[in-house]
């Protein structure tokens, strides 16, 4: 009888991407993944230690595994725990004092040693041997050793390409959980590729920590391609029919990535592009390495190559020392670039970070102030995007059944939600839809043809 999995994952489009590929790894062991903790004989915590609550998260699960585990104990059958991811990396010794029924604790390098982990936590759940702790980073990049893509997926797939980060943002826990940029080469961004649309994906979202800082050996072998480049190439892909990417660093914007979206159909007209802060002050004190002025003249080069594209950002607000007026800077920066959406966050502090030893700490309330005012007006942008769609026709990739009789959900160019109603079994395909209202978060309207 096959084991049963489950992984439950936290955080970033990447954590999404590592657990299908920890499935992957599993499923020849004979693994298959469910949807519910209940009677899985293994069950992976994939975590993320971005911001505190993220974290705080993962010790309230771990509480409730372990009544899992001892009723399972009572009935004869073992359970294996893991701890995986970013809080794996950076609090592993404090998850196996503070946890100590959790059987292997490993982060996002070393998750392709899963089958020598089980074998080695097994023994130790035998009382013959010790827990796994592998939290080392790699002499050599885990993807070497991932198998082909074999776990189920949608139209819409992940595919990381970069991973890691050299950028040091002084808020930023990512260059010390995810380790130093490092970038796949194209050939095997190629098969990947292929493999994931030979399985039904039509549209991949490229992911990195800092994806557009990628530089992998080009097909040629002689040369590196830049992210631009990259998208060229994939876009040749047959079956495929687009190309997103996420996240992107202001500073790594070049010519080739702007021509990309001039010169490639598929590669869609929405991009990420986290700026922070509005205030010059705060974007040094950040370490960000550009101005505000430079981040504005970012995007009318993009919407000079294609005016129909729409931007999404990051914002943190009472980074330590922002005053009143830095943060009026971040909404006159927000009124001047008109978002389609905007993800938005208190500063949080991260142990082990340059900004978490700043004295000059914003207090809880101001923040909560700030960030409420700058949700405030992106949620005005983002409704005013929708309903600028009204009245156009959009391509919509049909992702699933909507919740009545005959709908369907599927996502624009745009990535929002388009909700109508259709015939036959449209699910993974691309159908036209004229769009006759927007939401907050959605658009509906009526199928054409
Ligand atoms: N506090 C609050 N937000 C943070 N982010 C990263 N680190 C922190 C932190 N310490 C946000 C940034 C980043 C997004 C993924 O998470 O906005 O772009
Ligand atoms: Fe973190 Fe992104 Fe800055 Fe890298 S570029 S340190 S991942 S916020």
């Amino acid at each position: 009888m096959r084991k049963k999995l489950y992984i439950k994952t936290f955080g970033c489009q990447m954590n999404v991407y590592d657990s299908g590929r920890m499935a992957d790894i599993l499923t020849p062991l004979g693994y298959e993944a469910v949807e519910a903790p209940d009677n899985a004989d293994m069950v992976i915590l994939n975590t993320c230690h971005i911001r505190e609550k993220a974290t705080e998260k993962v010790f309230s699960d771990l509480g409730r595994l372990r009544a899992h585990k001892a009723r399972r104990e009572r009935d004869g059958k073992t359970t294996l725990i893991a701890v995986a991811g970013c809080v794996a990396q950076a609090e592993g010794e404090e998850i196996r004092s503070r946890a100590p029924y959790v059987d292997m604790v490993f982060g996002p390098q070393t998750y392709h040693r899963l089958p020598e982990m089980i074998a080695q936590a097994t023994r130790a759940s035998d009382g013959s041997g010790r827990g796994v702790l592998d939290v080392e980073f790699p002499v050599e990049p885990k993807f070497d050793s991932l198998p082909a893509v074999t776990t189920p997926s949608g139209p819409s797939v992940f595919l990381t390409i970069q991973e890691g980060c050299d950028k040091f943002c002084h808020f930023c826990c990512v260059p010390y959980t995810r380790g130093a940029e490092f970038s796949r080469p194209v050939k095997d961004i190629e098969t990947e590729a292929r493999q994931l649309v030979a399985k039904g994906a039509k549209e991949i979202t490229l992911l990195g920590q800092n994806v557009n800082a990628y530089h992998g050996q080009g097909i040629d072998s002689e040369s590196e391609w830049g992210l631009g480049r990259l998208l060229g190439y994939l876009a040749k892909v047959e079956g495929l029919e687009r190309l997103r990417y996420t996240t992107s660093h202001p500073r790594d914007v070049d010519e080739e990535l702007i021509a990309a979206h001039r010169d490639e159909a598929k590669v869609m007209p929405f991009i990420h592009l986290p700026v922070q802060s509005g205030s010059d002050q705060i974007l040094k004190a950040m370490n960000r390495k550009h101005t505000v002025q430079e981040y504005v003249d970012i995007i009318e080069r993009f919407r000079k190559t294609r005016p129909e594209i729409a931007f999404s950002s990051d914002f943190i607000v009472g980074y330590p020392g922002e005053n009143d007026q830095d943060f009026e800077d971040t909404l006159k920066l927000i009124e001047s670039v008109n978002f389609a959406q905007a993800y938005s966050f208190k500063y949080s502090r991260r142990p082990g970070t340059p900004a978490a030893a700043l004295d000059y700490q914003v207090p809880e309330d101001v923040k909560s102030e700030r960030l409420k005012r700058l949700q405030q007006l992106v949620q005005q942008q983002q409704l005013t995007f929708n309903r600028s769609l009204i009245g156009t026709q959009q391509a919509i990739l049909i992702e699933k059944p909507g919740r009545q009789d005959g709908q369907w959900i599927g996502r624009s160019p745009y990535m929002q939600s388009v909700h109508f109603h259709g015939g036959a079994d449209l699910q993974g395909q691309f159908v036209d839809v004229n769009i006759i209202a927007a939401g907050q978060n959605s658009l509906a309207g009526d199928l054409v043809g």
